[in-house]
């Protein structure tokens, strides 16, 4: 992804929306500069609420973007001064929140594991200076989040498949989070990870839970956010404000979109 930006910057490509558009394109494997005709031949499935379409690959990513950004606009506040993603790629999400609207005034952070993907996002960034964005190393694992500036007021937290990433994620990383933003007034959240399997009673899909189930376990993806949120919430740390079980997303691994806020 670094070197696809690059080398587009080089080539003298220095317009945010047309880079991202190219770069989005590039990391589903569609052709990246091009006009993307004709459609390919075989459309992609998509689940969204329990039925599945098809739809060309590109459209997919651009659905499936906008509904990332909705679930995370609802814990934007318009005042908002921080928002960060943890786990965030090239942040093509924070780059999509931002072309979606959201508020101007607010540092962005895109936490990420790989250099790859913080430099990418860096390079990208790089053509939008109106954006305050920074991409500081994060690791779910040995987590420090003293990136998050210790004056802000009112932050958005999320994460979008990284915790996925993470089997076993200990509940002292979202204490540490809590901790670090504890002088903030309002600290809103929101995971959209692949755990619907967790969440088996509120499903009314039994095969989807048992595919996905089966899919967590056999890819060595987490297996225990639900665990770890509920034990919050019993300390009284956050409150767990809903959770919206596999709603959309692809067919092995659809999403499951937890919101929550600090107490
Ligand atoms: C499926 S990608 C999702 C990326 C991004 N959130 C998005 O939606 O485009 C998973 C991400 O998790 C990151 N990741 C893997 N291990 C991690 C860890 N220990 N801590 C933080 N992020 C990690 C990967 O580098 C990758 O960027």
């Amino acid at each position: 992804m670094r070197d696809f930006v690059r080398a587009q910057r080089a080539a003298g490509e220095q317009d945010f929306e047309t880079l991202f558009r190219r770069t989005l394109q590039f990391s589903i494997g569609a052709e990246a500069g091009g006009m993307n005709a004709p459609p390919p031949a075989a459309p992609v499935p998509f689940l969204f609420h329990g039925t599945e379409v098809r739809m060309d690959l590109t459209a997919r990513e651009h659905v499936w973007r906008d509904l990332v950004a909705t679930e995370v606009m609802r814990v934007i506040r318009a005042d908002a001064d921080v928002v960060a993603e943890l786990g965030s790629g090239w942040s093509a999400n924070i780059f999509n929140l931002w072309l979606r609207g959201a508020p101007r005034a607010a540092r962005y952070f895109g936490g990420e594991f790989a250099q790859g993907g913080r430099e990418a996002a860096q390079a990208l960034a790089e053509t939008r200076p109106a954006m305050q964005f920074a991409a500081p190393a994060f690791d779910w694992s040995f987590p420090d989040f003293s990136f998050l500036p210790p004056t802000a007021k009112n932050l958005t937290l999320y994460s979008c498949y990284s915790i996925e990433q993470i089997p076993e994620l200990k509940a002292d990383c979202i204490r540490e989070l809590l901790a670090r933003t504890a002088s903030a007034a309002t600290v809103l959240g929101v995971f959209i990870e692949p755990v619907g399997w967790q969440f088996p009673e509120q499903s009314s899909d039994p095969g989807l839970v048992e595919r996905t189930r089966r899919y967590a376990h056999e890819k060595n993806y987490n297996l225990n956010l639900r665990q770890v949120m509920e034990t919050l919430a019993n300390e009284r740390r956050l409150e767990i404000l809903g959770v919206a079980v596999d709603v959309f997303g692809y067919d092995l691994n659809p999403a499951t979109v937890i919101h929550w806020r600090r107490l």
